[in-house]
């Protein structure tokens, strides 16, 4: 799975998503020197996509990457970026209190209470959570009707700690290429919902267009007394 999602997010199909992230950080940064932690930062495409884009930038970006799996971190540390990587629970981070700037979520769990203690009072929260078309083109092979995914958004809307300060729609189109179709099915929960005739249709395509569609919050964590 996270070969998969490495191979296929390196051939730029979310480029468009990492982009959105990266202006995001650069519209709502604090301070020029700031610690921005990747809550499931999988195989490390968007640090290493932040890596990238800190080198051109005034913002000095101390980057920690956090994942549950020790293949992802392993293969984020394979990257070579200039990231501390730590392999643990997005329930259990052991950062200090108040200590990063902005955290990131993209489609990883997230615990509302524990990202809130490791965030600095006024510190940001950019969450990415999937659209309703996301990946339209792939569920049409698999579903007879679609059902978008929920997202998590819920329980940090809920919580007392964070206000949603803006919504960023991000909404394209790629045409996947057909050796690149497997990686994508594998990457996400279609592939244990489809047959396996299904999943050979699928690999036997030219090419695949769908629809990606992406929801961005930037919540901010809020001072409680
Ligand atoms: C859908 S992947 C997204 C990975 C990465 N953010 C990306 O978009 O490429 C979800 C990630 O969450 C990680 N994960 C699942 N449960 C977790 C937990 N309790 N704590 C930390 N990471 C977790 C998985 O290992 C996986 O890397």
């Amino acid at each position: 799975m996270m070969r998969s999602r490495q191979r296929f997010l390196n051939n730029g199909y979310y480029q468009v998503l990492a982009d959105g992230i990266i202006a995001a950080i650069h519209q709502t940064h604090l301070n020029l020197e700031q610690t921005l932690l990747d809550i499931g930062c999988g195989e490390g495409y968007y640090l290493n996509q932040l890596s990238d884009a800190a080198v051109n930038s005034e913002i000095n970006l101390q980057l920690v990457g956090l994942d549950i799996s020790k293949a992802g971190v392993r293969l984020a540390a394979k990257r070579k970026l200039s990231a501390q990587l730590i392999v643990d629970s997005a329930y259990k981070i052991p950062l200090f209190e108040n200590s990063v700037d902005t955290a990131l979520s993209v489609f990883s769990p997230l615990c509302p209470n524990e990202t809130a203690r490791v965030l600095k009072t006024d510190g940001i929260l950019i969450m990415v959570g999937p659209g309703e078309e996301h990946l339209t083109g792939l569920t049409a092979h698999i579903y007879e009707q679609h059902e978008p995914h929920e997202g998590n958004f819920r329980t940090i809307d809920e919580h007392p700690n964070f206000s949603l300060q803006q919504q960023i729609e991000i909404k394209s189109v790629v045409t996947v290429n057909g050796p690149d179709i497997f990686d994508l099915l594998t990457m996400t929960p279609y592939y244990w919902h489809c047959t396996a005739e299904q999943q050979q249709q699928l690999s036997a395509l030219d090419q695949l267009i769908t629809p990606i569609h992406f929801y961005l919050r930037i919540y901010q964590k809020t001072r409680t007394n």
